[in-house]
């Protein structure tokens, strides 16, 4: 508030003080009342304006509320003693109303005191709080006394703490899992990367007949594949977690393109002796995706299938929709997933134990890359409950307007 603004108010008081006593005793009182208004007033507004200028000065709240009362009192009781000395009422009167004042004066300023230093102990304890987030403590909770601004702002301060405390776990996790990542794509790169170092040494040394370099060549061959598969798959997650998406979306009929993954996979599943098949309603609505990336997510999970399932088993694709979704199912005879894995067959690298050395042909990258790509899609993936080998589903929209 700006002391123009205080000072008009004073005159509005005196004018309306003077007033009453004026219809009540006369002009005259009046005027002189309201003389005695702005001339106690107008020093009290104005040391109390200087006073919230100079705060820095002045020291704790209970002294700068000490002061303003002080100054009110004291200028009041200035206003007694002038009204006394121009005999409006008796000195007697004049000494017990001056008595009176001081007295109303001390009990304000120590009630002022009382209050400030609870209002000090609020203000304390959310400093101290505050310094202690500064020095790492998260589990703290600032409490104050009142239901007052102070309490809101503690309780601001105990939002801040909270919101502190879980972003820095997120991040925390978060390089735990970057650690992770870097370690396994490490390990994953230096074994292949080794034993074509050891190859390429053995080829280059001369010492091998023509029938043993071949060999050595042939698998240098399938260790840059590997190598290079890897490199790709880390590539595309790499992209897929940036929100690197500039895939055009389509209708995509589920038939057709399940047809054709299974196709394309039916050598390596003849090979291993596993019946591959698919079961598309004829009249399943299409789906909204981009068919590459979808392809790309059956290839996965139907290349994880026939991997997992030994000979005369078989790997069944299925799909069907709902009101919002089209929801696809590779199941497989196989062993399915033990249920301490289930939780993280999701996770990057990851590859299970169960299914011993076949298993581990992969990098563990290809549930990750398909969970990657179907949540691009606004859709989900999940391990649907089996009794027998495991049963991945995934959901994608509908395509607008499918009916
Ligand atoms: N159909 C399945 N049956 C049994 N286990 C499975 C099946 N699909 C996945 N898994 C388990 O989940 C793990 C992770 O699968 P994911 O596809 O991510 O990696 P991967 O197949 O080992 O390697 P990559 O896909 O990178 O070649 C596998 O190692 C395996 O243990
Ligand atoms: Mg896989």
């Amino acid at each position: 508030m700006t002391i123009v603004r205080s000072l008009a108010l004073l005159v509005l008081v005196a004018a309306l003080g003077g007033g009453a006593l004026a219809l009540a005793y006369g002009t005259r009182d009046g005027l002189l009342v309201a003389a005695l208004f702005l001339i106690t007033g107008t020093p009290v507004l104005g040391l109390s304006h200087l006073l919230v200028r100079r705060r820095d000065r002045v020291g704790s709240l209970s002294r700068q509320f000490q002061v303003v009362i002080g100054v009110a009192v004291g200028l009041v009781l200035l206003a007694v003693g002038v009204v006394a000395a121009l005999m409006f009422f008796s000195a007697h009167d004049a000494f017990v109303l001056a008595l009176l004042l001081a007295f109303a004066g001390a009990l304000a300023a120590y009630s002022a005191t009382l209050v400030a230093r609870a209002v000090m102990e609020d203000i304390e304890s959310v400093r101290d709080g505050v310094i202690a987030v500064g020095e790492g403590d998260r589990d703290l909770r600032i409490e104050t006394g009142a239901d007052d601004e102070l309490a809101e702002l503690a309780s601001s301060a105990n939002r801040m703490i909270e919101q502190l405390s879980e972003a820095e776990s997120r991040c925390g996790a978060s390089q735990d899992a970057r650690r992770q990542l870097i370690a396994a794509v490490s390990h994953d790169l230096r074994t292949p990367l080794s034993s074509l170092q050891l190859l390429s040494d053995a080829i280059s040394d001369g010492l091998v007949d023509s029938e043993t370099r071949r060999s050595y060549l042939q698998q240098m061959s399938v260790q840059v594949r590997s190598l290079s598969s890897l490199v790709e798959d880390l590539f595309e997650l790499s992209r897929l977690e940036a929100g690197d998406i500039d895939w055009s979306l389509q209708q995509v009929q589920m038939g057709d393109l399940v047809e054709e993954t299974v196709e394309a996979m039916r050598a390596q599943a003849d090979s291993r002796g596993v019946l591959v098949s698919s079961d598309i309603p004829d009249d399943l609505v299409p789906a909204r995706a981009n068919p590459e990336k979808l392809q790309r997510v059956l290839f996965n999970l139907i290349q994880n299938a026939i991997r997992h399932t030994p000979a005369d088993g078989s790997v069944t694709v299925r799909a069907e929709s709902n009101e919002h979704h089209v929801e696809v199912e590779v199941a497989d005879t196989g062993g399915g997933i033990d249920e301490h894995e289930q939780e993280r067959v999701f996770e990057p690298f990851f590859r299970g134990e169960q299914n011993g050395s076949r298993s581990r042909k992969g990098a563990g990258l290809g549930l990750t890359i398909c969970r990657a790509i179907v949540e691009a899609h606004g859709g989900r993936i999940w391990l649907a409950p089996s009794t027998e080998g495991a049963r991945v589903r995934f959901s994608l929209p509908r395509a607008t307007g499918a009916s």
